[in-house]
């Protein structure tokens, strides 16, 4: 049974004042024992949370990491050993805004996910179509394509100590969640995508929803049967509504 999981990625937002206020609003949740509950805060507050979060049950992860494992001279990037040693444990992996704004390519991203796994961080791999690729009827080529890329390159099994986040960039920030079936049909394809090579990564490896997931409209998404949790975005600043979505996932 894959343990369904819930992550609240913060984007660039807070100051240490509101990150505190946040860290104590988690700290009032009741969360569910079944489900694995995560944060990813801008780097800078990482400390910050995991301090401020220890002894409850809510793991951390980062943003971003280098494509390097290491420290070293490469300035402005975080390695994926620093963060391991600040007590990250996750790594977001090709979040569409740093692939359109930052241009981020695949072959970026394989190096990430490639020194992130070699230091113990698991990366969220992000894959979602455009409204564009969408309207043209291209959305499982699209994410197949960035999932190829990975496999491709480090293989099947690079999945199985890893998640993946289907993210429709059409249904980011903008209140339009995929429907439930939209985001089944996608999620169903990806799993096929990972049993055609091998059917226990594929078992095992949980899917998340990313786009407008709100506290309204969870329950029903976590419902579908290949949809493992959520990637949060917006509403995982508040800290009552994203309690909230954790409580969904474990219904
Ligand atoms: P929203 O929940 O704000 O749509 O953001 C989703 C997201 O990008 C999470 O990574």
């Amino acid at each position: 049974m894959r343990r369904p999981m819930v992550a609240g990625n913060w984007k660039m937002h807070g100051t240490r004042a509101s990150v505190a206020e946040l860290i104590k609003g988690l700290s009032d949740q009741a969360l569910p024992s079944g489900v694995d509950v995560a944060v990813f805060p801008p780097s800078l507050f990482i400390t910050q949370v995991i301090e401020g979060l220890e002894g409850k049950s809510i793991a951390t992860g980062a943003q971003n990491s280098a494509v390097e494992p290491q420290q070293g001279a490469l300035t402005g990037e975080v390695a994926p050993s620093q963060l391991v040693d600040a007590g990250c444990e996750l790594v977001l992996i090709g979040h569409s805004e740093r692939r359109q704004i930052l241009g981020e390519q695949d072959s970026t991203l394989i190096l990430k996910f490639a020194a992130a796994q070699a230091c113990g961080l698991k990366p969220v791999f992000c894959v979602g179509e455009t409204l564009e690729e969408r309207e043209a009827g291209k959305t499982l080529e699209v994410v197949g394509r960035q999932l190829d890329s990975i496999i491709g390159q480090l293989g099947i099994k690079a999945f199985a100590d890893a998640i993946i986040a289907y993210e429709p960039v059409w249904a980011i920030g903008t209140g339009l969640t995929a429907t439930p079936q939209q985001a089944q049909d996608v999620h169903k394809a990806i799993r096929e995508q990972l049993a055609a090579q091998d059917a226990e990564v594929a078992q095992n490896t949980r899917l998340l929803y990313g786009g407008s997931v709100k506290a309204a409209n969870a329950a029903e998404l976590f419902g579908m049967p290949d949809i493992d949790g959520g990637l949060i975005g917006g509403a995982s600043l508040n800290a009552d509504e994203f309690g909230a979505i954790c409580r969904a996932a474990g219904n």
